[in-house]
């Protein structure tokens, strides 16, 4: 485990690295590439070597999902976090959007609201959009640099018949909250109690730093009318390969569900996902507590970094994620000139806070599961670009 290693993730099609996503997006193409949260890191050698393993054997016919995929993964959420999830409740899925798609499709009628708590994860924006439902917003507080959630406003907006679906983003990508069982029973209680269909995004779910705790939120007692999406894609770095799994309690909810994955046939794990899952969550523990502390230490560097260099940039400090959420409001940019700020002058690419909603203006998102290094030279190019003269 040596993640102060680089990787040339330009020997591959990288969508962070590439050259033309960058011009396209960042109008800087040698823009230091922290948009996209993945990580810049290899995946923990158990799931390298049993990929190896697979490819050496060298058949990649039809197979069947063993019971050790099951076992493992069932296995890890017990340890780490407690939680039993029953085998027959699990789905698979081509990815944590498409499962979130079916989930509006079926849960809510063209023209309903759907609720989302900005600023949040842009993708959910335009699945409710091409499922031609309304968005409904609950944006997040941010009180004294910490944001929660508005629960007044969340009960106006869930009592209102017309709206359908929270979907929640747990841990919350990009503002790094976990949200404690007290907040999510509050959650809980407000959506049974208006017949709220709960999707739980979990995708982050392992990346939390203690003292916080990942609750997952079908651990917590509530109603029937929830489903939670996981995967050990961005937990492992293996986002390019793995499918996500979807975990419906309710017979009724978790059947309609089947019987659509089933229709168009997108309930097949790929066999080096299901390798590379297994592989992850039976031996990738020590790995991924390495990995924590890491990022911790990422996240330490930026606080001496911005605590040193009076830039007037600041950080709001994440519970959990690979992802950095930075206040550049201090600024006094606008988004256009914030933007022309960190690509041209910092030549850092960042996802711009308003991909989020208009709540994230004047923030940015920084992934920052990387080198040490690439963060060093990141705030050194923040900071250099902040003392400019006319600044
Ligand atoms: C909260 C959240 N959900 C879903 C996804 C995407 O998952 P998938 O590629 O499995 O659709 C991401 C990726 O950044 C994410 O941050």
């Amino acid at each position: 485990m040596n993640f102060n290693q680089h990787v040339d993730r330009r020997e591959y099609p990288s969508l962070k690295w590439s050259k033309a996503f960058l011009a396209e997006h960042f109008g800087n193409e040698e823009a230091i590439p922290m948009s996209v949260a993945d990580m810049d890191l290899k995946a923990p050698p158990a799931v390298i070597k049993q990929l190896q393993k697979r490819v050496a054997h060298g058949v990649y016919g039809y197979e069947y999902t063993p019971d050790s995929y099951f076992d493992a993964l069932v296995g890890w959420y017990q340890n780490r976090y407690g939680w039993q999830i029953e085998r027959e409740h699990i789905e698979p899925s081509p990815s944590i959007l498409s499962a979130i798609s079916i989930l509006i499709d079926q849960h809510s009628n063209e023209g309903e609201g759907v609720i989302l708590q900005p600023p949040v994860f842009f993708e959910f924006r335009m699945i409710i959009r091409s499922n031609h439902r309304r968005i409904v917003k609950n944006p997040l507080k941010l009180i004294d640099g910490h944001y929660q959630i508005d629960f007044e406003d969340l009960e106006r907006k869930a009592s209102d018949p017309n709206n359908k679906i929270l979907i929640l983003c747990s841990p919350h990508n990009p503002v790094g909250r976990v949200w404690t069982k007290t907040e999510l029973e509050q959650v809980e209680q407000i959506c049974k109690r208006h017949d709220v269909f709960v999707i739980a995004d979990e995708i982050h779910g392992d990346f939390v730093f203690s003292p916080e705790k990942f609750v997952p939120y079908l651990s917590i007692a509530g109603g029937e009318n929830r489903a939670a999406c996981i995967s050990p894609a961005k937990t492992f770095n293996i986002a390019g390969m793995v499918d996500a799994i979807t975990i419906i309690p309710s017979e009724i909810h978790r059947r309609k569900f089947h019987e659509f994955s089933h229709r168009y046939q997108i309930n097949k794990v790929n066999v080096f996902a299901s390798v590379a899952t297994e592989a992850a969550y039976k031996d990738g523990g020590e790995w991924l507590d390495a990995l924590l502390a890491y990022i911790q230490g990422n996240i330490d560097v930026i606080k001496k970094h911005l605590q040193q260099n009076d830039t007037g940039i600041s950080l709001i400090e994440p519970d959990g994620t690979f992802l950095a959420w930075l206040d550049f409001r201090k600024l006094g940019l606008d988004p256009k000139a914030l933007d022309r700020f960190l690509a041209q002058e910092a030549k850092i690419a960042l996802a711009p806070g308003y991909w989020f909603g208009r709540e994230g203006a004047g923030f940015g998102r920084m992934t920052i599961g990387c080198p040490r290094e690439t963060i060093k030279r990141a705030f050194d190019n923040l900071a250099t670009a902040a003392k400019q003269p006319g600044r």
